[in-house]
């Protein structure tokens, strides 16, 4: 109990610019591409838009793995450090599924599209990927919302984690 006063919640860490930035970023980049979505497999006929989605989900995921790494080397989560063991697990294992899936999506899309152009279109092969690609959307709107209830209850709670990432309504 001597050294609660350097306990997060009055210490909270915060994270960097760049963590920030990839995480906002982030949340951006996944939206658009919900947006952007391929609506219909036979969409995949029209070249430009198979190369635009096949580009688009290999930057999404380059820029998944530097964040990963960059993250894991330099950052620790913000939860103080009094968090019981079992409540840090659980923020692990949301944070590690949320990567999980945001590799998942785009690795079976661009699977789905690399079958597509090599005339696979009527195959096995790519309903599988497309079931795989639209289980891991369903799978990350799940964690995206705990993730979230997570963050809004880290608020009530005013321990700094919703500070340490979030730029609005921050505890004074
Ligand atoms: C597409 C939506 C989102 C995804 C995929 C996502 C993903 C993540 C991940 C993977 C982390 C762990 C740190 C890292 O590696 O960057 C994180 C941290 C965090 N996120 Fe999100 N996030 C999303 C949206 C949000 C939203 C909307 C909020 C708040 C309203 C939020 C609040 C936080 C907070 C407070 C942390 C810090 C937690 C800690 O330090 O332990 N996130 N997020
Ligand atoms: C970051 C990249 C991507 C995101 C965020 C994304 C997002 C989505 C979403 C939200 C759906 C709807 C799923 C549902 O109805 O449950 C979907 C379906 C689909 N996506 Fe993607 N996608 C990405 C990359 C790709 C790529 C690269 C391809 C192929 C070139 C692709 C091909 C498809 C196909 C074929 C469907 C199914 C359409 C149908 O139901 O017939 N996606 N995607």
């Amino acid at each position: 109990m001597a050294n609660s006063l350097n306990s997060n919640s009055m210490y909270p860490v915060k994270h960097s610019l760049l963590a920030k930035s990839f995480h906002w970023g982030f949340v951006i980049i996944f939206i658009y591409g919900i947006y952007k979505q391929v609506q219909d497999i036979e969409q995949l006929e029209d070249n430009s838009l198979l190369r635009f989605e096949l580009i688009f989900a290999l930057i999404f995921i380059a820029l998944l793995v530097i964040r990963f790494f960059y993250m894991k080397k330099t950052h620790q989560s913000s939860l103080p450090e009094d968090t019981p063991k079992i409540q840090k697990m659980a923020a692990r294992i949301v944070h590690n599924s949320m990567y999980i899936c945001l590799f998942l999506v785009p690795m079976t899309g661009i699977s789905v599209g690399l079958f597509f152009a090599m005339g696979l279109k009527n195959s096995f092969l790519i309903d599988a990927f497309v079931g795989l690609h639209e289980f891991s959307i369903q799978a990350i709107y799940w964690l995206i919302g705990i993730h979230i209830s997570a963050a809004i209850f880290h608020r009530i709670r005013k321990d700094g984690v919703w500070s340490s990432m979030v730029p609005f309504a921050k505890e004074k």
